[in-house]
C-alpha cells in the first residue's frame, strides 16, 4: 500500500489554487442560479440513503480535485488493506475489521468465530425477550464510550421495533448518581445486568458493575449467574468477576466500532434477532458500496473529502449534526466519539506533527429542538459551521401533520442558511416585536442574515434497522476516509490515557489529603473537594 500524506500530494497544491480562485468566493445562490442541474449533479445515492450535497461550498471542479487528492493519498489501497485485515492500526499492531462483523455467514474474515458468537448472543437475546419464561423486565447495560454509546443511540432510534414490557437502561458514568437513579426503579428478580467492556478494566464500568452486584445481593437477589452477563474481549477477567455467561469479541474490533459485536446485545434484546440481523445487513450493504463504488459516486469518500475541504481549506473547525428524528437524539453524542476519538490526532503515521487541522468538533441536537437553542448562532454568528440535516420521509407514528411540520422545518433551515436575508429585505419587512424607536437601518442590520452557509441533507425513506445500519456504516467509513487523507491513525486513542493515569494517582490522595508534589491549582482544588 503506498500512502502519501495529503499535504505532500500534487492535488493538495492544486486544491489550494482552486480554493483561492473559486472556492473561497463561491456563492451558493449564484451557483444554483447559474446551474439548474446543480441539485441533481450533487445528489448521491448509497444503500438506504440519498444525500444532497448541493448546498455545500463546493463546485464540480473542486470535487474532482478532491477526488484526485484521494487517489494521490492512496485511499483505495488503504481501504482495501483495511478490508483485507492488514494491521492498519499501526500503533497497536492490530487489524481493523468491524466490517467482518456484518459480513454474511461464510463471506467475511473470521466468519466462523463471528457467526458463532452472533448466534449465541442472539439466542440469549431471544431468551431474555421471552419475558414470561425469563421473568426479565429490565435490562441494564453497564459500559462506557464504545461499550455504551452505540447501543444507547440505536435502542431509542429503533423504538418502533422494540419489545414492549422490556425496559433498557444505560449506566455509564462513574458518578454514582447515574447508577443510583437506575437502581432505584428496579427489582433484582426482574433485572438483567450486562457488563459491557472491551478490556474489562475500565474504571467506570468496573465500579458500576461492583455497585450493581452489591445492590443485587443486598436486595435479596438470587442467582448472580443468571442475572449478570458480560460482553468483552477479556473473557478471563469477566470470569474472575464471577460472570459465567460471556459473549466475546476480538482485539480487531475498536471500541467505537463495536456495536455490531457482542456489545450490541442490548440492541438485540430490544429489537430481536431478526431486526439485529437487518441492522448488520444494512451496514454490510454500505460496506459493499464503500468497497466497490467508483470514487466519484462513493458516498463515504465524498463526505470524508468534504470534511477535509472544510477543515483545511475553508478553515471551519466544527460540524453540526441535526437529525430531524427524535429517535436519533443520541446520534450526535455517538458521532462525537466515532469521529473525534478517531481523527482527533496531531501526528501522522510516522509520528511527525501534522501541520494542518484534523477532526472538527462534532456536535448537535435533534431537530426541531436545536432550532430553539443554538441555531441562532448558525444563522447569524461569526463562525460558519457546516450543518448535516438528517430527514426521514416516513415516520413510525400516525401523526401525519406533525411529521410534515418536522420536515418543513428541516428543509426551511437548510434553505435559510443558504439564502440568508439582505439588509434591504429586512428593512422592507415589518417585524411586530421590533422597537419602533430604533433607526430602521440599524434594525435591518440586526435582522439580516449573511446566508451562503453550507449544509448537507441526508434522506432516509424510513428509520429501520437496515437503514440505520447503513447510516452508521456510512459515518464509520467517512471517518476512515478523512483520517487516511490526513495521514493519521484513526484506530488508536492514546489521548485518553494521560487523564486515566493521573486520576489513578489522585484517587488515594482524596483519602490522605496529601498534596505533595502537585501543582498549586490541583493541590488547592483537591483540598477543597476532599475536606
Ligand atoms: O475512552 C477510552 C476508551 O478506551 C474508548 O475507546 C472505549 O470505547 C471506552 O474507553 C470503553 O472501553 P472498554 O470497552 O474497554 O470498557
Amino acid at each position: 500500500m503506498s500512502a502519501t500524506r495529503c499535504d505532500r500530494t500534487p492535488a493538495w497544491a492544486a486544491l489550494h489554487g482552486h480554493f483561492e480562485a473559486h472556492g473561497r468566493s463561491l456563492d451558493l445562490r449564484e451557483a444554483f442560479a447559474r446551474d439548474p442541474g446543480r441539485a441533481a449533479s450533487l445528489t448521491f445515492e448509497a444503500p438506504e440513503i440519498v444525500v444532497d450535497l448541493s448546498k455545500n461550498l463546493i463546485d464540480i471542479a473542486g470535487l474532482h480535485f478532491l477526488l484526485d487528492l484521494a487517489r494521490d493519498c492512496g485511499l483505495e489501497g488503504a481501504r482495501d488493506a483495511m478490508l483485507a485485515g492488514d494491521p492498519v492500526n499501526l500503533t497497536e499492531g492490530r487489524a481493523v475489521l468491524h466490517t467482518a462483523l456484518r459480513a454474511p455467514r461464510g463471506e467475511g474474515l473470521f466468519s466462523d468465530e463471528v457467526h458463532g458468537v452472533l448466534d449465541a448472543m442472539l439466542a440469549c437475546a431471544e431468551r431474555v425477550r421471552d419475558t414470561a419464561a425469563s421473568g426479565i423486565r429490565h435490562v441494564v447495560n453497564i459500559g462506557i464510550g464504545g461499550s455504551d454509546l452505540g447501543p444507547q443511540m440505536v435502542v431509542p432510534a429503533l423504538d418502533a421495533y422494540a419489545q414492549r414490557g422490556l425496559t433498557l437502561h444505560f449506566v455509564s458514568n462513574v458518578d454514582g448518581h447515574d447508577i443510583t437513579r437506575v437502581l432505584r426503579t428496579l427489582r433484582p428478580a426482574e433485572t438483567l445486568f450486562i457488563v459491557a467492556s472491551k478490556t474489562f478494566t475500565t474504571q467506570e464500568t468496573m465500579a458500576n458493575a461492583e455497585a450493581a452486584r452489591a445492590w443485587f445481593l443486598a436486595q435479596g437477589g438470587q442467582d448472580v449467574a443468571r442475572h449478570f452477563v458480560a460482553c468483552t474481549t477479556n473473557v478471563a477477567a469477566a470470569a474472575k468477576f464471577g460472570i459465567q455467561t460471556t459473549f466475546g469479541f476480538w482485539d480487531w474490533v475498536g471500541g467505537r466500532y463495536s456495536l455490531w459485536s457482542a456489545i450490541g446485545l442490548p440492541i438485540a434484546i430490544a429489537i430481536g434477532a431478526d431486526h439485529f440481523r437487518a441492522l448488520l445487513a444494512g451496514a454490510h450493504a454500505m460496506d459493499r458500496h464503500f468497497a466497490t463504488a467508483p470514487l466519484p459516486h462513493n458516498l463515504p469518500v465524498l463526505l470524508g473529502l468534504l470534511d477535509v475541504w472544510y477543515r483545511n481549506f475553508h478553515g471551519y473547525a466544527s460540524r453540526s449534526v441535526a437529525p430531524y428524528h427524535q429517535g436519533l437524539a443520541r446520534l450526535p453524542a455517538y458521532l462525537q466519539q466515532l469521529e473525534m476519538e478517531s481523527n482527533g490526532k496531531g501526528v501522522d503515521l510516522a509520528g511527525e506533527p501534522l501541520p494542518y487541522g484534523t477532526s472538527p468538533v462534532v456536535w448537535g441536537e435533534a431537530g426541531t429542538n436545536g432550532q430553539h437553542a443554538y441555531f441562532q448562532m448558525l444563522h447569524q454568528g461569526t463562525d460558519v459551521i457546516p450543518v448535516e440535516f438528517i430527514a426521514v420521509k416516513t415516520p413510525a407514528h400516525a401523526l401525519v401533520d406533525q411529521h410534515r411540520k418536522l420536515l418543513a422545518n428541516c428543509l426551511a433551515q437548510s434553505q435559510a442558511l443558504m439564502l440568508g436575508k439582505t439588509r434591504d429585505q429586512a428593512q422592507a419587512e415589518r417585524a411586530p416585536t421590533a422597537s419602533a424607536a430604533l433607526d430602521p437601518a440599524v434594525l435591518a442590520s440586526h435582522r439580516s442574515f449573511p446566508g451562503n452557509r453550507p449544509s448537507s441533507t441526508f434522506v432516509l425513506d424510513a428509520l429501520t434497522p437496515r437503514s440505520l445500519g447503513a447510516l452508521i456504516a456510512l459515518y464509520e467509513h467517512r471517518v476512515f476516509v478523512a483520517g487516511h487523507v490526513w495521514g493519521l491513525n484513526p484506530y488508536d486513542q492514546w489521548g485518553v490515557e494521560l487523564g486515566k493515569a493521573l486520576a489513578s494517582g489522585l484517587l488515594p490522595r482524596f483519602e490522605t489529603g496529601d498534596t505533595a508534589g502537585l501543582d498549586g491549582s490541583t493541590a488547592a482544588l483537591l483540598t477543597r473537594l476532599s475536606a
